[in-house]
């Protein structure tokens, strides 16, 4: 079987734990293309060629989640060439046999728009910033500069911007519990299976 989740949505909205959770529920591949983007972020040296030699090694890095690859991913994510360089890879596993579930900026717009499912996960910059705080530490006030800086800055460029599919399922997961979230996006995948 051949079905693709396509799971977007700004930073710490909460994409990661649901495309892991409906994944696990479902018997999906999960990829989070987020990593990809990190991974070129982190590796130095000229991003295109980054992306294009791209090695399991450099995915398997422990310094990927931090504050400063974040932002080093979405500079290197606005250089068309890198986006190019890593599209084929994301499309060939999104139509691996078995189903699979692929989180980030631009799957239901750009790698997959032929999704069976499209979800558009989101909160507030507040929300998400606090998220991402209790996760990493350090200055509240600084990890929301950085959290709207990053929404700034992918929501502008000109290739590929974050923005909802115009037939995404919206989940703004503000005031929603882990489990209400992960609930909602099951129910939506159940109904297109
Ligand atoms: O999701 P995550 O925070 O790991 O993504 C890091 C950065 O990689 C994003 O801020 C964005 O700039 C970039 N990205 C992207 N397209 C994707 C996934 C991530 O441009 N599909």
């Amino acid at each position: 079987m051949i079905f693709t989740v396509a799971i977007d949505g700004p930073a710490a909205a909460g994409k990661g734990t649901i495309s892991r959770a409906v994944a696990e529920r479902f018997g999906f591949a999960h990829l989070d293309t987020g990593a990809l983007y990190r991974a070129v972020g982190v590796k130095g040296g000229d991003p295109v060629a980054a992306a294009r030699g791209l090695t399991p090694a450099d995915l398997a890095r422990d310094d990927l989640r931090t504050l400063e690859a974040g932002q080093a991913a979405s500079k290197v994510a606005v250089i068309p060439e890198v986006r190019q360089a890593l599209l084929d890879f994301q499309r060939d596993f999104a139509r691996r046999a078995g189903g699979a579930v692929l989180d980030g900026r631009d799957i239901g717009t750009v790698i997959c728009p032929e999704a069976e499912v499209k979800l558009f996960v989101t909160a507030s910059p507040e929300v998400r910033a606090h998220r991402r705080w209790l996760e990493v530490g350090g200055d509240a006030a600084q990890v929301l500069a950085e959290v709207k800086e990053r929404d700034a800055r992918d929501m502008t460029r000109a290739d590929a911007p974050l923005k909802p599919a115009a037939d995404a399922v919206v989940i703004d997961t503000s005031r929603l519990s882990i489990e209400e979230a992960i609930a909602a996006a099951c129910a939506v995948v159940s109904e297109r299976l």
